[in-house]
């Protein structure tokens, strides 16, 4: 069997700092997968560096359907079949959101009348009918932002799926609707990766398999005992069972007395 995605030994930074440091995963067709993690884990440093996004110095492997993702350009990743839903979506005046799909769709060597009719049905399904003559995510709502990236996924038909934070900032009503339309685009021929801080959205979809990801690695994966134990005991029950030490606290801020005392006269 092919896997969707299969990362080794990833490493990713910006100038001196690791981010990501030699990290394993592996996503076969036909699942969803869901990462948690800390904040400043690297949870998005690893969508970003799988996408493409220059900032970062990338080394290892990551290929997609047994191809190497990481020594292509970006639209060359995207037309691979990757997509990533971003955990905070730029803004884009200017550019409707239909426009935007159509020529994405055309990219793909999706016909107009094609990409038009799924606009149409994924736009009904997602309530995103009115947001289609609207700039791209300009001055859309957090939770609206959300639904965008998950219509705009569902629509271009990806055949590897990074979805950050798609739950983040959604109502209660919402995180079911993203929940229902990932399960929904679960297919032989896509693998997803799903990114969350949240276990409730695993009320309402089952993934496969849950990676708990620290300090720019995945430091263990199971089932939905792992977001049990994690809703019980936090990252720190996690460190404790694999005898992880936490990484050291900020320096405590200075007293003002220190501030003072510091000044050189
Ligand atoms: N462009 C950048 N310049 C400097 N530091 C960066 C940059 N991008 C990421 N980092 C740092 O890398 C670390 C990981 O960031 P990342 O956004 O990947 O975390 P995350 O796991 O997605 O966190 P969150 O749960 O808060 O979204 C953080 O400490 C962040 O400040
Ligand atoms: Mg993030």
């Amino acid at each position: 069997m092919t896997i969707a995605l299969k990362i080794e030994d990833l490493h990713a930074s910006i100038g001196a700092i690791e981010i990501i440091k030699g990290l394993d995963l592996e996503l076969p067709f036909g699942e969803v997968h869901a990462i948690m993690g800390p904040n400043g884990s690297g949870k998005s440093t690893l969508c970003h560096a799988l996408t493409g996004n220059p900032v970062y110095e990338v080394s290892g492997s990551a290929k997609l359907g047994g191809k190497e993702l990481l020594d292509k350009e970006i639209s060359e990743r995207a037309l691979m079949g990757l997509i990533q839903g971003f955990q905070y979506p730029t803004e884009v005046p200017g550019v409707r959101l239909a426009e935007f799909l159509i020529e994405a769709g055309a990219e793909r060597g999706i016909e107009r009348s094609a990409i038009e009719e799924r606009i149409r049905v994924e736009a009904e399904r997602f309530t995103m009918t009115d947001f289609l003559d609207r700039s791209l995510n300009d001055d859309l709502s957090g939770g609206e932002k959300k639904r965008s990236e998950i219509f705009q996924a569902a629509v271009l038909g990806p055949r590897v799926a990074l979805l950050d934070e798609i739950d983040s900032g959604l109502d209660i009503d919402a995180v079911k609707q993203v929940a229902e339309a990932v399960e929904e685009m679960r297919s032989p021929e896509i693998g997803t990766l799903m990114i969350t801080h949240y276990s409730r959205i695993l009320r309402y979809l089952t993934p496969d398999r849950i990676h708990v990801m620290l300090d720019g690695r995945i430091v263990e994966s199971g089932g939905a005992e792992l977001a049990e134990e994690l809703e019980d005991g936090g990252y720190d029950a996690i460190r404790d069972r694999l005898g992880i030490e936490k990484p050291a606290e900020e320096e405590a801020p200075k007293k003002p007395s220190d501030f003072f005392t510091d000044i050189p006269f």
